[in-house]
């Protein structure tokens, strides 16, 4: 069994990224991204923190625009206006979830593709659906499982792929990308009958539900490739996936640490979205 170290692989990336930011610098572009927040969500402060570390670390300069939670849509909606127009910026990101009383998807729409880091935009995430070519500003997270994958020599043409979870941020296009990397691609969520049927016939399982401990050893074939992407908090302070690590990796070829994983890829593939960004509207 190998593990699939996200923290190296996500630093060989943020080293190459730092070469990129210097040859900005030396055009006089200084890579800059934009964060929202609205509200307090402890999950949401930590996620913002490592990404504004990676920015730093990497010569890119991050702001935190913070909302309380009583925002109306209509104000997040022109603050993401005025940042669209502003030549300084080259990403925006609105951190998730947003409150309930603030609707999303008009905030996602606000924001302009060509700044849209995330790769939430409608615009984005259709174009995905065309071809690898078209996997422009792709969502961090399948970005950084496709990534990871590949630099441990993983190939997914002809390969039995199971999703769990079918979320817009990472299980319906992380779907979409292996598939345009021809894999046959089966994907669960919470109305799957049987899941244990599903996950034993993956050779690839990519587990993006936020339930520890869901899949259990019993529920993976031997010689799996198996890929967490839960980040849970447990009662006792500690973090965990989706997967039962311990058990699963005895069966497994290759899998994912949580943490250690995929989180880290997230960061340094989001971070590879605003130097391409940034890059893209300096031509
Ligand atoms: N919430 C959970 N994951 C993400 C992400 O990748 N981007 C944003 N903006 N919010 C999230």
């Amino acid at each position: 069994m190998q593990i699939l170290d996200g923290r190296k692989v996500a630093s060989l990336i943020l080293s190459e990224l730092t070469n990129e930011v210097v040859l900005l610098n030396k055009k006089n572009v200084q890579p800059k991204l934009v964060i929202i927040s609205v509200g307090e969500n402890p999950a949401s402060a930590l996620y913002i923190r490592a990404k504004q570390h990676a920015c730093k670390k990497i010569g890119i300069l991050s702001d935190l625009l913070k909302f309380p939670e009583n925002l109306t849509t209509e104000a997040l909606i022109s603050t993401i206006q005025s940042l669209n127009t502003d030549s300084s910026v080259h990403g925006i990101i609105v951190q998730l979830p947003l409150p309930k009383t603030i609707s999303t998807p008009l905030v996602i729409r606000a924001i302009l593709p060509k700044k849209d880091v995330d790769g939430f935009h409608a615009y984005n995430l259709g174009k995905m659906f065309l071809s690898t070519e078209f996997e422009d500003l792709a969502p961090s997270t399948p970005s950084g499982i496709v990534r990871l994958l590949e630099h441990y020599e993983i190939t997914f043409e002809g390969k039995e792929v199971t999703v769990v979870g079918h979320s817009n941020i990472v299980g319906k296009p992380i779907s979409v990308m292996l598939l345009n990397r021809n894999a046959t691609v089966t994907i669960c969520h919470i109305y799957t009958k049987d899941l244990a049927k599903h996950t034993r016939n993956a050779e690839i399982l990519i587990v993006a539900v936020g339930k520890p401990g869901l899949i259990t050893a019993d529920m993976v074939r031997s010689g799996v490739i198996a890929v967490d992407v839960g980040i849970n908090r447990l009662p006792d302070g500690s973090v965990c996936g989706d997967i039962d690590f311990l058990n699963v990796s005895k069966k497994a070829t290759f899998i994912t640490p949580v943490p250690g994983g995929v989180g880290p890829m997230t960061v340094a593939c989001l971070l590879e979205n605003v130097v391409k960004s940034a890059k893209r509207l300096n031509i």
